[in-house]
């Protein structure tokens, strides 16, 4: 059975463009984004991973940080990383897995054979600091991934956690945010909630972001 919300990030060793990895030792207390990449030197993943390179303050604001993965080996990371670094203008600041026994592709379900039974598709794992899964995404080797839909993800994930709020439909930060239904008790809501709130409907109550 795959990997589901709610489970336990699987633990594994792997080598790295940063060395030997121990993924829960190397994740400690932060929030991780785990994401596969199909391969190296091909021109999505060049831009995937210089635009992840450049929210690396915008991932450490938050509490996290990011880790990719492929089937190619060390030495074919090194090598582009340069190519990311001059043709994205940033420095590749995060560990770069080099999966080429599939330890962590097969562990996560990356490789979708009706894609390509050889290289990882573009997956996307949030853990939160317990080693938890609360977002999985997919997407396919052609279409390069909005990581900043990644950081929003995180807002909301962490709002929740911090506030008891969920978030509507393309939400972005400052914006209105939705009592979780599971609050129900008018003294909690009064305590939880002092900006306020607007009753919509008794499932649908909307209040000012909590943390702005
Ligand atoms: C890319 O990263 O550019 C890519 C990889 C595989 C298929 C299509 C695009």
């Amino acid at each position: 059975m795959g990997l589901r919300i709610g489970d336990k990030a699987p633990d594994f060793k792997q080598e790295s463009s940063e060395g030997t990895i121990n993924f829960h030792e190397w994740a400690g207390d932060n929030w991780v984004v785990l994401f596969s990449h199909p391969a190296d030197f091909t021109p999505v993943c060049t831009t995937e991973l210089g635009a992840t390179a450049n929210l690396k303050a915008e991932f450490e604001k938050r509490g996290a940080k990011a880790i990719a993965v492929s089937v190619d080996p060390v030495e074919s990371h090194k090598g582009w990383i340069g190519d990311i670094n001059e043709t994205q203008n940033t420095t590749v600041n995060f560990p770069i897995l080099a999966d080429e026994n599939r330890t962590v592709a097969e562990l996560y379900d990356m490789i979708h054979p009706n894609e390509d039974d050889a290289s990882t598709v573009r997956s996307v794992f949030i853990i939160d600091p317990n080693k938890k899964i609360r977002t999985m995404i997919t997407y396919p080797k052609s279409t390069g991934r909005n990581f900043n839909e990644v950081v929003r993800v995180i807002d909301s994930l962490q709002l929740t956690d911090n506030y008891s709020v969920a978030t509507p439909a393309n939400w972005n930060d400052g914006e209105d945010v939705i009592i979780l239904p599971s609050i129900t008790d008018p003294d909690v809501i009064k305590e939880k909630f002092p900006k306020g709130h607007k009753e919509l409907r008794p499932y649908l109550r909307v209040t000012p972001q909590p943390n702005r």
